[in-house]
């Protein structure tokens, strides 16, 4: 057993309820390897900016817990040698779909875990989000549960068709399992392909397709039962055009990619939002710089000369989130 305090990290409580507060959201960005990590520290670092390190049921499998947790006790460090006297790092487990997931996670040395039962019947969801909340809590270990099922895939749960969160359930659900956040279903979803072209229209201005908005009122109801809850989006990926286009422009194939326009979430950050998950568009810069490499070098074999490039390209995405979207700057104890 090693408890997260031992590692440097932190948990969300007091995170949350500063962003709350100042209206702003925490980001919480999905890693699985070294570039990744260096690309998040050193931009939560020079942007002076808390940040939730999430790992995944597929970066488990990918990378391997404990390295993962080593990797994530590494991070408190160096963000103290790039200047940082106190970091304030969550590591959290993103997507656990078992009580027996999430102990590990506990026992292991993260300081926050999501249970996510958002696909089970209601009473069951209940029953295994309070299970994992009792346990986490003797640790001081925070958890994140899901009301309403998003769109697309989550893990190995897939939904065709997303169902908003039901504002009427979020009182007894938050009262009942003691989650310390509650992830909401409002129109996001995962991955890069988030509405089909036919639910949106074109921009005139840019020639851009513009989704559908954001159920903001399901929002406003949650917040209204739950008054300075933490709330939690996931699927908050903005795919930038840009990075789309370079894809495409040097041999990939992205056919009508498209995320959620950094005005809603920048309009949700203000709000009692105060974590947003961001992976997809963190793979698509890194996919970028080095198809780019790949394009316009194509003798280069040093997997230095193009992970540097696309770990610059991930700083420059994550420093923007920060700065730009979640306005998490300046904002360490
Ligand atoms: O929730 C989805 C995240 O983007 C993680 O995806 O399971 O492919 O690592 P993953
Ligand atoms: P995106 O696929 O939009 O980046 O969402 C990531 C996420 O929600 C991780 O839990
Ligand atoms: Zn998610």
């Amino acid at each position: 057993m090693v408890n997260y305090k031992e590692l440097g990290l932190v948990n969300t409580r007091d995170m949350f309820a500063r962003a709350i507060k100042g209206g702003y959201a925490i980001p919480a960005f999905n890693f699985n390897n070294m570039e990744q990590l260096q690309a998040i520290i050193k931009a939560a670092v020079e942007t002076k900016s808390p940040v939730i390190l999430q790992v995944s049921k597929g970066a488990r499998n990918y990378a391997n817990q404990t390295l993962l947790r080593y990797m994530a006790e590494g991070a408190v460090e160096y963000a103290k040698e790039l200047g940082c006297e106190k970091p304030e790092i969550v590591l959290h487990l993103d997507h656990g779909d078992s009580f027996e997931l999430c102990k590990s996670c506990v026992d292991m040395g993260f300081s926050s875990v999501m249970i996510d039962g958002s696909h089970l019947p209601y009473e069951e969801n209940v029953a295994l989000t309070k299970k994992v909340v009792e346990y986490a809590h003797q640790y001081d270990v925070t958890v994140e549960g899901e009301l309403g099922v998003l769109a697309g895939v989550e893990d190995e749960v897939s939904a065709e068709h997303h169902t908003y969160t039901n504002p009427e359930e979020v009182i007894d659900f938050a009262t009942r399992t003691g989650c310390d956040s509650l992830a909401i279903s409002i129109g996001t979803s995962h991955g890069a392909y988030k509405f089909k072209p036919e639910q949106c229209h074109v921009d005139p201005a840019t020639g851009r397709l513009v989704p559908p908005p954001l159920a903001f009122e399901v929002l406003d109801a949650v917040m209204e039962k739950l008054p300075g809850f933490p709330i939690v989006l996931h699927g908050s990926s903005s795919v930038p055009q840009e990075y789309v286009d370079m894809i495409n422009q040097y041999g990939g194939k992205l056919e009508a990619a498209i995320g959620i326009p950094e005005d809603e979430l920048r309009k949700a950050a203000k709000s009692a939002v105060c974590k947003i998950n961001i992976d997809s568009d963190s793979r698509l810069a890194m996919t970028a710089a080095v198809r780019k490499v790949f394009a316009e070098k194509p003798a280069e074999f040093d997997p230095r000369k193009y992970l540097g490039p696309a770990r610059d390209e991930m700083e420059k995405l994550y420093k923007h989130k920060i700065l730009n979207v979640l306005g998490s700057n300046d904002k360490l104890a």
